[in-house]
């Protein structure tokens, strides 16, 4: 019988959904971010280069958002074999940040448009208009927001790479693989994750035990 399609996640891997949604999004955002980067120019803002940035950001919008709540609804998956410790952590929150940091671009983004009196511009397709009037207190503030999360998006990417790199040229521990192919908890279950299994499976067949023994009596 052929295997069924990982779809979700397992103790120690990601499934299909997840893996798609990693690289689909990651090509976005990074586009989205070096778009963003061009928009100031030394004769000042491009407004089409702004256009086609809050274009690409709308227009991935609401799957940005999915990507986000589905990692935090999932939860993480465990460490492999050879990830546990302080880099398996780290990496961990690093990946935490980055989805906070796109979700507050997702919020300062429309916000800092309308702030400056102008709708948002999604292709020539259609606009939004903003549900108030320019706001220059309130621009700054978002814009600030905006520019710092955005470096921290880039510099996270940064040792996100770095953190990859590692795991695929010093450890060669599957990290890498994990976000290739759903094969990740048949190759290395982790022993914490085994261990709390086996505790499982003990409680279990205790229980059923003491339930046999009850109906027995
Ligand atoms: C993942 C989502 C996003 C990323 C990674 C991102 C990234 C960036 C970056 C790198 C810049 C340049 C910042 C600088 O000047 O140093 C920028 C500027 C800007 N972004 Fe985004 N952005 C995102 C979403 C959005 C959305 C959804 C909107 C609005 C619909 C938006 C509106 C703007 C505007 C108006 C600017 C120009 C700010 C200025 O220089 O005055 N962004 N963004
Ligand atoms: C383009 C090169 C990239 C490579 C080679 C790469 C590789 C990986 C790998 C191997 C993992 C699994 C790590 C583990 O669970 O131990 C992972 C997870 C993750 N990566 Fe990337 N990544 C890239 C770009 C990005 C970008 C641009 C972002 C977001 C800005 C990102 C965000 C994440 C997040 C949030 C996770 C945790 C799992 C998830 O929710 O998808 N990655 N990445």
């Amino acid at each position: 019988m052929r295997p069924a399609m990982k779809m979700s996640d397992t103790r120690a891997g990601y499934g299909w959904i997840s893996i798609a949604l990693h690289w689909i999004t990651a090509l976005i955002v990074l586009t989205i971010w070096f778009v963003g980067s061009s928009i100031q120019t030394p004769d000042g803002m491009s407004q089409s280069t702004l256009r086609l940035h809050t274009s690409i950001a709308i227009s991935a919008y609401v799957l940005l958002w999915f990507r986000i709540a589905w990692r935090f609804v999932k939860g993480h998956p465990g460490p492999l074999v050879k990830q546990q410790g302080f880099f398996y952590l780290l990496g961990k929150y690093v990946h935490y940040v980055l989805l906070v940091c796109i979700g507050i671009q997702l919020v300062t983004g429309p916000l800092m448009v309308w702030s400056m009196g102008e709708p948002i511009h999604v292709f020539n397709w259609f606009q939004i208009p903003g549900p108030y009037g320019m706001n220059m207190g309130l621009l700054d503030t978002t814009h600030f927001i905006h520019v710092w999360s955005a470096r921290a998006i880039i510099i996270g990417t940064i040792l996100h790479l770095g953190g990859v790199y590692k795991h695929a040229a010093f450890n060669q521990d599957g990290t890498f693989g994990k976000m290739l192919i759903p094969w990740a908890d048949q190759q290395q279950p982790s022993p914490a994750f085994d261990r709390r299994a086996a505790d499982d499976d003990r409680a279990d067949s205790a229980g059923a035990t003491a339930e046999t023994l009850k109906n027995r009596a």
